[in-house]
């Protein structure tokens, strides 16, 4: 056993020469980067020592964690300290974009959590590693704990992928699983997502879709090299989605789940971050509370599911310190920057639309006024009268997204409606 698959397979082989200490320098020193000053202390895996952290104050106390760890509030103090890895936990686009910059400049490879740095600055961070050919790698950006994107490292066929639908948000996927069922309303399940340590204590980044949309960008990157911010996407978010729709999507044979998804060998390509209802028989619709998961549809190996713990810094903490591992040997690739710049489409899909009223029109003219504008119902359910007036679902036909806002639109003018349209996916 070499000592690198002793590292990476978890054995520790008392033959072997153990492997060189690494010098690690974090930046950020919050949830994540403490864990990882902990998981390195404390693991016998791989020895690794965290020797500077960069804080905003230097002056509040960070507990035993911090022992030996020279913390400052000055970044180039802490790149001088001669790192074999810097590990980026700050999150946000300033300073981690300049810092992230400057250490693969000074041929230090970097290592990143921050789905943010790589959603709107990849060309450049990832131009900046291919012109200093050192490593930056970032498996744990998205789903932390599944390490899933070193899979298709190295591996061109395996790597040959055209598409994928995955559940990236772990806060928003807890909270439609708390909301089902009856079991809590929206506002309960982001309180007991905060309680647990999920949610931010501003959780607008989850509900309305951008965080999810961030590490969309990031996959799009990483499996089709496309240049992408959110700004080029199609977002939404899970804000108005309440209990009965969930009971109801129950009705209808499947569930709602805060989605990614997008397809690039097809006539348009399209990508799209939007909660959707899916059967039960999806592969995603297994995972649940906070966990995430991933099924990647690829040309040689077909459909390749991955899923496990999203989020939470002792795990994105152990996918931080394998990929410092990775990167410090010798001869460790580097990522390279997305050439391809597309136009991301909105898919034409099935949709699952509710409407309400204090009166909702006779069912029949519903369907033709619909009908009117090329709308198509598969399905409805009975009305509800539980929170007084009416309110009714149904199936629509695949359809685009502009087509289903019209007819809902007309339909809300003609009878005083309330609506919400969910897209129904398939696969
Ligand atoms: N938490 C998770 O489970 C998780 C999972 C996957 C990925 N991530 C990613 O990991 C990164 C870090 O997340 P976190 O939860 O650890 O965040 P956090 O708890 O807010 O920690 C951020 C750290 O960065 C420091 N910092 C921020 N801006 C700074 C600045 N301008 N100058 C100097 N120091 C600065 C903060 O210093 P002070 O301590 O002095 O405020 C703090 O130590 C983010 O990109 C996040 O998306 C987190």
């Amino acid at each position: 056993v070499t000592t690198a698959t002793a590292a990476v397979a978890g054995h520790v082989d008392p033959v072997a020469s153990p492997p060189r200490t690494l010098r690690l320098a974090l930046l950020g020193f919050g949830s994540v980067g403490s864990a990882v000053a902990r998981l390195a202390h404390d693991s016998p895996l791989h020895p690794a020592r965290v020797t500077a952290a960069l804080v905003r104050d230097v002056r509040r106390d960070r507990g035993p964690a911090s022992q030996g760890i020279a913390l400052a509030s000055d970044a180039s103090s802490v790149l001088a300290s001669r790192p074999d890895v810097v590990i980026e936990a700050l999150g946000g686009r300033e300073p981690a974009r300049s810092l992230v910059i400057d250490a693969l400049a000074r041929g230090v490879p970097v290592v990143s959590a921050n789905k943010s740095l790589l959603a709107w600055h990849g060309d450049e961070v990832l131009a900046a590693a291919e012109a200093a050919r050192t490593p930056l790698r970032y498996e744990a950006a998205v789903m932390a704990g599944v390490p899933f994107l070193c899979a298709f490292a190295d591996r061109p066929f395996a790597a040959s992928v055209h598409g994928f639908t995955a559940i990236v948000n772990g806060t928003c996927n807890f909270i439609l699983s708390a909301m089902s069922g009856g079991r809590a309303t929206r506002q309960q399940a982001l309180a007991e997502a905060q309680r647990r340590g999920y949610a931010e204590p501003d959780p607008s980044s989850d509900v309305s879709g951008r965080d999810a949309a961030e590490k969309l960008c990031v996959l799009l990157r990483h499996f089709g090299g496309w240049s992408t911010t959110p700004n080029d996407l199609d977002v939404e978010g899970i804000e108005r989605i309440d209990a009965e729709d969930l009971e109801q999507a129950r009705e209808f044979g499947g569930v709602i789940r805060p989605l990614v998804s997008a397809a690039w060998e097809c006539e348009r390509p399209w990508a799209i971050a939007a909660p959707a209802f899916i059967p039960r028989t999806h592969p995603l619709a297994a995972v649940q509370g906070v966990d995430s998961g991933i099924v990647i549809r690829t040309r040689y190996h077909g459909v390749l599911t991955f899923g496990g713990p999203g989020a939470g810094p002792e795990v994105t903490a152990a996918t931080l310190l394998d990929d410092a591992v990775t990167a410090a040997r010798p001869g460790s690739s580097f990522a390279c920057a997305a050439s391809r710049r597309p136009s991301w489409d909105a898919p034409a899909t099935s949709w699952f639309v509710r409407v309400g009223a204090a009166r909702l029109p006779d069912e029949r003219d519903t369907a033709d006024l619909l009908g009117s504008h090329g709308v198509w119902l598969k399905r409805t359910s009975p009305r509800d009268t539980r929170r007084g007036g009416e309110r009714q679902w149904a199936l629509v036909h695949a359809d685009t997204k502009p087509r289903i806002e019209s007819a809902l639109a007309a339909l809300g003018r003609a009878a005083c409606c309330d609506t919400l349209a969910i897209r129904a996916m398939e696969a």
